[in-house]
């Protein structure tokens, strides 16, 4: 399980591009060997991964969000299937912040061959954010924090998902913010009416990314009127979500300056294309991996070949951006990033 040189935590530091080769997109001070992560809750915490791929296929990985609790999550079923894409209501089950400092992390560290993670944190409340983000901070093992936004804010009456309610989303950010070093992404809500605002405001607040977009709200009902999913309604995925993500992903990367995820419906190379062309610099698989798991190797695959493509023509010390990231285009990594065994490879571009 080689990495590519230079991937994982970057030595020069937040926003300092990295010393690239093909296909590495250097952001948040990190160099990832390629675009396509694993999204949250979508691939544990690696275990899935480490059964059907190297690590070094994708270019990092979202565990599932952590909480302050164990949680054993909502009651079966806790997903259901349409012919466009999932619902699920997982009710955030995982082993609890105390477990996965002690085990995940140090497991993921072993494991996982240095794949930058991003550690999913969620919370009832700012505090409970800040406490996740306190008891993990002093570990090894994970690059930064994905911030869930869009659970429910207990606190408050409505329970409206945090990055809906921009005031509570301000104070998560300014309580997170000065615990850490280490980049913070934002993952909002698509069922906002301006997303680029708040995208905006996430990142005026300390965010140093967006991703976009978590589940939409939904319902699925047998004809007698009973919900398909224990917990009664639940997020849509897959398929379905890919114009919201997009239509989101567009609007965010208008209204930032920061490197923005797409999330939602990614289940193609072209699905990946369409993010990146709408402003993204990473694209983030999650219901692909249920489909297929290894949905996301294979997009990052002809995403890496897509790469090998600009390259071509280029000056060799031409670096170009995409998104908000630096994509090198240097030369190579290893075999992994050229499909070796595609007839259309320019021999020059072939790897050993
Ligand atoms: C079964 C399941 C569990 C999920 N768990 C989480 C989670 O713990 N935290 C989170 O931020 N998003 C979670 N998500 C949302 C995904 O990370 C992703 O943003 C969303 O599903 C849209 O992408 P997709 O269409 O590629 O699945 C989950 C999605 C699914 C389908």
């Amino acid at each position: 399980m080689s990495l590519a040189p230079g991937v994982g935590r970057s030595p020069a530091g937040k926003g300092a591009p990295a010393e690239s080769a093909v296909g590495v997109v250097s952001a948040f001070g990190a160099s990832f060997a390629g675009p396509v992560w694993l999204a949250a809750g979508t691939c544990g915490f690696g275990e899935p991964v480490v059964a059907v791929m190297s690590p070094s296929e994708v270019g990092a990985l979202v565990t599932k969000s952590v909480t302050v609790e164990p949680r054993r999550g909502n009651p079966a079923p806790r997903v259901a299937e349409f012919p466009e894409g999932m619902l699920n209501s997982v009710g955030l089950a995982n082993p609890g912040l105390e477990a996965v400092r002690r085990e995940k992390l140090p497991w993921m560290a072993r494991a996982l061959g240095g794949l930058p993670v991003w550690v999913s944190v969620a919370g009832r409340s700012a505090a409970e954010y800040a406490a996740v983000v306190r008891g993990l901070d002093a570990e090894d093992g994970f690059l930064g924090y994905e911030l869930n936004l869009s659970c429910p804010n207990d606190e408050h009456a409505s329970g409206r998902p945090f990055s809906l309610d921009g005031a509570a989303m301000g104070e998560i950010l300014d309580e997170v913010r000065p615990l850490t070093s280490r980049p913070l992404l934002a993952k909002l809500a698509p069922n906002d009416p301006d997303i680029g605002a708040t995208a905006a405001t996430a990142a005026a607040r300390g965010a140093d990314g967006i991703t976009a977009v978590n589940t939409m709200p939904g319902l699925l009902l047998r004809t007698d009127g009973g919900a398909r999913l224990g917990a009664g309604p639940g997020g849509t995925s897959g398929p379905a979500l890919l114009p919201t993500g997009l239509a989101a992903v567009r609007a965010v990367a208008a209204a930032t300056r920061v490197p923005v995820a797409g999330s939602g419906g990614v289940l193609s190379p072209e699905d990946a294309r369409a993010y990146l062309a709408a402003g993204a610099t990473f694209v983030q698989v999650g219901t692909g991996s249920f489909a297929d798991p290894r949905c996301a190797a294979r997009i990052a695959r002809a995403l890496a070949y897509d790469a090998l493509e600009r390259a071509r023509g280029r000056p060799a010390s031409a670096s170009r951006r995409v998104g908000r990231g630096q994509v090198g285009e240097l030369e190579p990594v290893d075999g992994r990033t050229a499909p070796r065994d595609e007839r259309t490879v320019p021999r020059e571009m072939t790897v050993p």
